[in-house]
């Protein structure tokens, strides 16, 4: 395989860092650059692993600075772009849309006008399952496949949704070789604790209250993030010019008992839990079939929910500092420090 320079967009925050993590083991001629705005998300300690890897270079920069995007293409000839970079939230974009739309929209845009002006061979967007809408919960037999309509709830999924259409447009009117992956929900090591599982984890570990929305029973589907890389890693090489591909494990579990399960893994009792108001527009089910990126790349997730949760809780045991650093606000000094 020939030697290849990605760019990683959003590579300090939770799926980014686990793709370079996986991209610079798996290719040992690659070339990574990480362009991130390190925002609340982005923790450049994550990266500690990677940061005197001859084959890594991080550039902290916005993906909507078209001056500093345009200025990275020229010194670097990447070959491939994948787009992580995003504000990832719901309840964010729920308080405050403006950012979402900015980083989310305009920056996919800038990304891919870079593209164009300098030539690539795959730009690559990571969105999200979240673009389908929801399912209702009394209709197992419903899935989200890549027909499924666009019918977003939340600003969020609006602004990825945006996104989406404005990648598959680049697509068809320029002829920009793009391809576009929905993913359902992540889980696994350095997922930021606002999130549910991550939050639940570190409220748990500190016997604090354990915040369930509404009456907890909201379904996701979840997947162990080296899956979602694996599933990247093959449509970037492999997926065809133009596409759209869902990604996801069948494996569709209400929020209740994924606290449940936490609690008892860490042997905390269920009386922390505490069910609080519930999110404005709330998505009842996500479900993704992934039968397109199965039949047409072979792409089956590796790592089964009972594993990765105790891979994931056990990680976070292993890494309080991680973890506590992000909760006291500490981490946002590092990068201060480093430079
Ligand atoms: P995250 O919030 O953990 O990380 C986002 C990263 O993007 C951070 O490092 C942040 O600093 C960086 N960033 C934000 N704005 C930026 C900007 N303007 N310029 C440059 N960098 C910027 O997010 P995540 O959970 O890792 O999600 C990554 C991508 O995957 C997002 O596009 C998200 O929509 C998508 N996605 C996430 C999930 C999930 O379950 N987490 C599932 C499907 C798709
Ligand atoms: O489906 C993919 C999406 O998954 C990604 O596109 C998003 O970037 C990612 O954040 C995630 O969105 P969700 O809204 O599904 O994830 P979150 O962890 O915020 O919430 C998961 C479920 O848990 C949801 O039904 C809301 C609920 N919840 C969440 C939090 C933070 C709670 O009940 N309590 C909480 O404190």
């Amino acid at each position: 395989m020939m030697s290849k320079t990605i760019i990683v967009t959003g590579g300090a925050g939770f799926i980014g860092s686990n793709f370079i993590f996986y991209i610079l083991k798996k290719y040992a001629d690659y070339r990574i650059i990480c362009l991130d705005k390190l925002t609340y998300a982005g923790n450049l300690s994550t990266l500690k692993p990677v940061m005197d890897n001859p084959n890594f270079r991080f550039v902290k920069a916005d993906i909507c600075d078209r001056e500093a995007v345009y200025q990275l293409f020229e010194e670097e000839h990447p070959d491939i772009i994948v787009n992580f970079a995003a504000e990832s939230h719901v309840d964010r974009s729920i308080e405050d849309p403006g950012i979402f739309l900015q980083t989310n929209i305009m920056g996919t845009a800038t990304l891919m006008d870079a593209c164009r002006a300098f030539g690539i061979e795959r730009y690559h967007q990571v969105s999200t399952d979240e673009v389908y809408g929801d399912l209702p919960l009394d209709r197992p037999d419903l899935f989200f496949t890549e027909e499924t309509p666009i019918h977003t709830s939340s600003p969020y999924s609006s602004s990825k949704a945006a996104a989406d259409l404005l990648v598959l447009a680049y697509y068809r009117t320029y002829g920009l070789p793009v391809s576009i992956s929905r993913c359902s929900n992540n889980y696994g090591p350095y997922h930021f604790p606002e999130k549910l599982i991550p939050l639940m984890i570190a409220n748990a570990l500190n016997d604090k209250p354990l915040p369930v929305y509404g009456e907890g029973l909201n379904v996701r589907d979840w997947l162990y993030v080296e899956d979602h890389c694996s599933a990247i890693d093959l449509i970037i090489h492999k997926g065809r010019v133009g596409e759209v591909y869902n990604v996801g494990g069948h494996n569709e579990m209400k929020n209740i008992d994924i606290v449940k399960i936490i609690c008892k893994a860490l042997d905390k009792p269920e009386s922390l839990i505490t069910y609080v108001t519930d999110r404005k527009g709330h998505d009842m089910r996500y479900a993704i079939d992934p039968e397109k990126i199965h039949n047409e790349l072979g792409w089956l997730p590796e790592t089964k929910f009972e594993d990765g949760i105790k891979k994931t809780i056990d990680w976070y045991l292993n890494n309080r500092e991680w973890w506590e650093e992000i909760i006291s606000g500490d981490y946002q000094n590092y990068y201060e420090e480093m430079y």
